[in-house]
């Protein structure tokens, strides 16, 4: 099933409240909530109360995507915060079967993200373990930045793999998607979208609906 997750850093965060209800109401299956500490990525963004501050703005899917070195030790926080799915990095600090093992506790789903010079084949031990594996199409930190063509081969290799276990998962991708690298990451086999910039950078329900069909017609 394909969803599309707009991710918040692009938007007005003097009105993030308003800009989150905005874009549940305009088609949006999910809400990227991009988490950076200034360690684990170059940039510093929000944490958990201000993820809980727009919580009751929708009853929208917060993707959460945290790029944080110890995402361990704050995945508790950002499941109080109202998170519906947590993503983590396998380049973090955190122990990857413990993090894992301590978001599912706590009755949330959880996804595993890969960098750009990661192999794909370092998540292939816990796919039985997550309901989404992040394949990132950017090095993390920044919005607005170019689409990694080379990403999609991983996409490809971890689609076998899931085929090989008989198995279905989604297959996110964030960084760089636009109305044509939309349809490049669906046709390598990615169902779950991020974009951040193509969406706030015009009418959200107009460039979400663009994102959908750019992605189904395959
Ligand atoms: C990058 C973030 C992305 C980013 C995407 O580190 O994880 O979610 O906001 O922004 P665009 O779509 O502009 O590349
Ligand atoms: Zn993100």
């Amino acid at each position: 099933m394909i969803k599309i997750s707009p991710s918040m850093l692009s938007c007005d965060f003097s009105r993030i409240g308003e800009e989150a209800e905005e874009i549940a109401s305009s088609g949006a299956d999910m809400l990227h909530l991009d988490v950076m500490d200034g360690h684990f990525v170059p940039n510093i963004t929000f944490g958990a109360p201000v993820i809980k501050s727009i919580r009751n703005t929708s009853n929208i899917v917060f993707d959460v995507h945290l790029m944080i070195s110890d995402p361990l030790k704050y995945a508790e926080d950002f499941v109080k915060a109202g998170a519906d799915i947590i993503t983590f990095h396998i380049e973090s600090d955190s122990n990857t079967k413990e993090t894992i093992e301590k978001i599912k506790s706590l009755s949330c789903k959880v996804g595993l993200s890969v960098k750009p010079k990661t192999p794909i084949e370092e998540v292939f031990p816990y796919l039985e373990d997550v309901d989404m594996v992040l394949v990132m199409t950017v090095e993390p930190g920044f919005g607005g930045q170019s689409f990694m063509h080379d990403q999609m081969e991983k996409i490809s290799r971890l689609k076998m793999k899931l085929a090989e276990m008989n198995k279905t998962i989604d297959i996110q991708v964030d960084g760089g998607i636009n109305e044509e690298t939309v349809s490049i990451a669906s046709k390598a086999g990615a169902n779950v979208f991020v974009a951040g910039s193509a969406v706030f950078g015009g009418d959200y329900e107009e460039r979400i609906s663009t994102l959908r069909s750019n992605a189904t017609t395959v």
